[in-house]
């Protein structure tokens, strides 16, 4: 024991010596914002489960990422909502679907000042809600991949900067780099959600763009949460497919597994503070248990310290405009 020489509160004792010493970080750049897109115009329809999120059509996200890009926020990642629906999600693939339509305006609009990131699934647009297509009962790999690198293409021939597919089949990277390779899309990234676990906390999600699925669950393709290391076998596969930076998806219950990966792997990472964690904070705090501004910053800032590089977070825009204000 050391104590009383040793006293570690002597680098607590004011703001400027503590300061001197934090070093993790958040920054604007580090900020990705998750926008819900529908068709029509003017429309901006709150998301019950969401609280303050909304689905918006495309000229009302423009507005949107006019504001995101006012903060500083210059990343985000697009998803469709679809009232068109079919059996195996090929309705994405059509340059008139929602998405492709959007991303097109928004690149128009704004150029290389903003990072746009497509998420790359069918399930918004199977009408049985499953992330591919169904034989036999169960969602089978191989033809599900087809789609994918099909929808991937259109996302990128319509302007997207980044691909990030979130259906968890196997040899989905290998297959969309194949497809994007073959059509003199080389230099266009994929970031995939490496480890994505099958987890309630993306029910206001599904929500959001109305993809549960209608019956069974996903977990014969996302991964278990019980499993202790398959995370180390999934990485590694989408980095040989060719990752150019992975998603790890819940975030919060699950920065033992980020932080096990940033020191296992040489790859950028993106940690996804996925739609049920963003509604706990929002109903605790609406509530007066929380002090919502806090728990938010607190929760970010350990994200980054468990090994995340950038995050996707439903609190993008109100993270800038705290780092904004003097006062954070
Ligand atoms: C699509 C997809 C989901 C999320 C991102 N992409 C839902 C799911 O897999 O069911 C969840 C994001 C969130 O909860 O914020 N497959």
């Amino acid at each position: 024991m050391n104590y009383p020489k040793t006293r570690l509160r002597r680098l607590r004792y004011n703001r400027n010596i503590r300061n001197m010493f934090e070093d993790i970080t958040v920054n604007k750049s580090d900020l990705i914002q998750p926008i819900f897109l529908v068709e029509g115009k003017n429309i901006k329809k709150e998301i019950k489960s969401l609280t303050g999120q909304f689905q918006l059509s495309i000229d009302n996200a423009i507005d949107f990422c006019k504001s995101l890009m006012n903060e500083g926020v210059n990343s985000i990642i697009l998803f469709g909502v679809s009232s068109e629906k079919d059996d195996t999600g090929e309705i994405s693939c059509s340059s008139q679907s929602i998405v492709p339509k959007a991303i097109k305006e928004i690149k128009n609009k704004f150029g290389d000042q903003l990072l746009v990131i497509a998420d790359v699934c069918n399930c918004s647009y199977t009408n049985h809600g499953h992330c591919g297509t169904i034989v036999e009962n169960d969602v089978d790999n191989d033809l599900t991949l087809e789609t994918l690198s099909k929808q991937s293409l259109t996302l990128a021939k319509a302007g997207a900067d980044v691909l990030a597919p979130s259906d968890m089949m196997d040899g989905r990277v290998q297959s969309i780099r194949n497809k994007l390779d073959s059509s003199g899309f080389e230099k266009t990234p994929i970031f995939p959600y490496s480890v994505k676990y099958a987890s309630a906390f993306y029910g206001p999600f599904r929500d959001a763009v109305g993809s549960g699925p209608k019956k069974g669950d996903r977990k014969t393709y996302q991964m278990s949460f019980k499993n202790s290391n398959e995370y180390l076998r999934e990485v590694e596969q989408d980095l040989n497919e060719g990752a150019d930076a992975i998603i790890i998806k819940p975030a919060l219950a699950y920065l033992d597994i980020v932080n096990e990966v940033r020191r296992n792997f040489d790859v950028p990472i993106i940690a996804y503070n996925v739609s049920g964690e963003y509604s706990m904070i929002k109903s605790s705090a609406e509530k007066g248990q929380i002090n919502e501004k806090d728990v938010l910053m607190e929760t970010i800032h350990c994200m980054k310290r468990a090994g995340a590089n950038a995050i996707i977070t439903y609190f993008a825009y109100d993270i800038a405009k705290n780092l904004n204000s003097k006062n954070v």
